[in-house]
């Protein structure tokens, strides 16, 4: 009986085994034929979307070496384990500064070690990328340079926080090309006056590289009208260059020696179309709001979540800052007239020696545009030039000012203004976007508003530098950065939900050798990949209540519900 006992468990414990080798044995097929699958995908995708064909080898921040087979193995080992991707974030970032320390304290990095290259010169590429990365969140955009997009870097699941054509955005030539196109379009078709006042975010601006524009402006300059008119109300310009250069670098005000130089340089205008330039000269708004004598500006940060279709969010904490010296139309310092932490920290060293920084070089490359952001640290007097996090104290400001009335100013006027005009930021470049549902990227738009409360973009920025001088501050970012990552998870894991339905049916279909592995996409699934990929909310999948960060621009909604009814159908074109 005790032999039988044991003869019939031994039995069954073999039996449990040959069985799970059986299972083994299916899990070791399947994942052969999901590798197919996810390989298949990938390609299809990289077909369809953005997959960019030159791969640029000669600027590579990072020590990472391309796999050729990153995609369908990382892929593949997240199908499998799904908690990386919807349970977890896997990332990293090469620069050091507050959002990697964000990420690093709410997220795993799998690549702590990395650095920027530059740094690491003599040192041959040392990392892999990890399979389980989810959310690669780089300063620089390497993984789309460097890398092959669907094999190497960017797989299926994977997000992107970056968009190769930022610069549609942040290049002021870019921008003000793509404003003036975008107003051409409203007054071909007839649109009326309020639809054009309120797609135009940009103050008036001349593009000296435009021969025509450029005479223009030096013809205006050159005259009796505007000698009147710099008497009576101070310096009409601002003269930026095009390109990449932010914090008031590359910001000239037109002061009367500036204008001689400009004047010289262009030959007062006979010069326009030689000169190689990329400035733009636009009209200074030379009434801005103050606040305790200074002129203010604030930043909002916002988000691209998707270009396929194009979702952002913009943040509901809003950084003010103040410009450094007392505000007087006719004052001739820059710092009492552009409000920017650049200016600030220049000014601030000019006063301890005379160096003077070079603003006119034009070949500032892209890639330099933030290279200050690891210096933030600031002392106590530049800290006081930021104000708050918050436009509820402007609102109280006014309020208490009596220059307005409504309570809710804020939610009901300003923020719909705020929101508007980066809606019609991003509709006037977005034809300009790689669609894809990887890709996104993280911007700042400068707001200035005038005395009579009339708002404009200033600039708008990407990498948004992120202080770091006060526990509060530092806070906040962190903040910011976990609403980001939120948001982004959410899209991949909806994204992720959607493709394991999809990988699951086509092993069925290889495994029962329905289809041979050439024919597995056919017309129709490649439509429901289309569908599949195209990024949205699956049920279940939600973003929370505590994230700071609200819907923007949404095209997965019908009409005017895409702008939150912030535009009208007769404005849209
Ligand atoms: C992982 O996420 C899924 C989907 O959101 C959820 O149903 C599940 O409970 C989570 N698992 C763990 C261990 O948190
Ligand atoms: C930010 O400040 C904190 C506290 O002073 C410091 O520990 C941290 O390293 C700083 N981070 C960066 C990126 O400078
Ligand atoms: C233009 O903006 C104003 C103020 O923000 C708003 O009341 C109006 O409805 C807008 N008009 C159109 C056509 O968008
Ligand atoms: C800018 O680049 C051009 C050629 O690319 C060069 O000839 C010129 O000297 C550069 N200018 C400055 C200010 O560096």
């Amino acid at each position: 009986m005790f032999v039988n006992t044991i003869t019939f468990l031994i039995s069954l414990i073999f039996i449990y085994s040959l069985g799970n080798l059986y299972l083994l044995r299916i899990t070791y097929i399947n994942r052969e034929n999901v590798e197919i699958v996810i390989g298949l995908l990938n390609q299809f995708i990289s077909q369809n979307y953005y997959s960019p064909e030159a791969i640029s080898k000669e600027f590579n921040t990072i020590l990472v070496q391309p796999q050729h087979d990153y995609c369908i193995k990382s892929d593949t080992y997240k199908y499998f384990h799904q908690d990386i991707v919807m349970n977890d974030t896997y990332t990293f970032r090469e620069y050091q500064g507050v959002v990697k320390n964000a990420l690093q304290k709410y997220f795993f990095d799998v690549l702590p070690n990395l650095n920027l290259y530059r740094k690491n010169k003599d040192k041959p590429h040392q990392f892999k990328l990890p399979l389980k990365l989810t959310l690669p969140f780089t300063y620089y955009d390497q993984l789309v340079q460097n890398f092959k997009v669907g094999q190497q870097s960017l797989c299926l699941f994977q997000n992107y926080n970056h968009l190769p054509q930022r610069a549609s955005l942040s290049h002021k030539n870019r921008l003000m090309t793509n404003q003036m196109n975008y107003l051409r379009i409203l007054y071909q078709n007839h649109a009326d006056a309020d639809c054009i006042k309120n797609a135009t975010y940009l103050p008036k601006t001349y593009r000296l590289f435009n021969e025509q524009e450029c005479q223009k402006f030096f013809n205006y300059i050159n005259s009796e009208e505007y000698e009147e008119k710099i008497r009576t109300e101070g310096p009409q310009f601002i003269v930026k260059m095009g390109k990449e250069v932010h914090r008031g670098r590359g910001i000239k005000m037109l002061f009367p020696q500036e204008r001689e130089e400009l004047n010289k340089k262009f030959d007062k205008g006979e010069l326009c179309g030689s000169v190689k330039t990329f400035k733009v000269a636009q009209q200074y708004i030379g009434n801005p709001l103050l606040y305790k004598g200074h002129k203010i500006e604030f930043r909002v940060y916002w988000i691209l979540a998707s270009t396929n279709p194009i979702i952002a969010y913009a943040y509901d904490k809003t950084l003010i800052r103040r410009c450094i010296f007392p505000f007087d139309k006719f004052s001739l310092q820059k710092g009492a007239h552009v409000c920017n932490t650049a200016i600030v920290k220049s000014t601030l060293k000019k006063m301890q020696n005379e160096d003077d920084d070079d603003d006119d070089n034009d070949n500032d490359s892209d890639e330099n545009n933030d290279d200050d952001d690891n210096n933030d640290e600031m002392n106590s007097q530049e800290d006081s030039l930021f104000i708050d996090w918050k436009l509820d104290h402007l609102q109280e400001i006014l309020l208490r000012e009596g220059r307005i009335k409504n309570k809710n100013w804020l939610q009901q006027e300003l923020l719909p203004q705020v929101d508007r005009m980066i809606i019609h930021a991003i509709r006037s470049t977005q034809h300009t976007f790689a669609k894809d549902s990887k890709l996104g990227e993280f911007f700042a738009a400068d707001f200035l508003l005038s005395d009579e409360l009339d708002l404009y973009i200033m600039e708008i920025n990407y990498n948004p530098q992120t202080l770091n001088t006060t526990e509060s501050r530092r806070e906040q970012h962190f903040k910011m950065v976990q609403d980001m990552v939120e948001i982004s998870n959410a899209y991949l894991r909806s994204r992720f939900i959607r493709f394991q339905k999809i990988i699951r049916r086509l092993v069925q279909e290889l495994e029962q050798k329905k289809q041979k592995q050439k024919d597995l996409i056919t017309n129709q699934i490649g439509q429901e990949i289309h569908r599949a990929y195209f990024d949205r909310l699956e049920s279940g999948i939600s973003i929370s209540s505590n994230n700071l960060f609200r819907l923007l621009m949404d095209e997965n909604l019908d009409g005017t519900r895409i702008y939150k009814d912030l535009l009208q159908e007769r404005c849209l074109f």
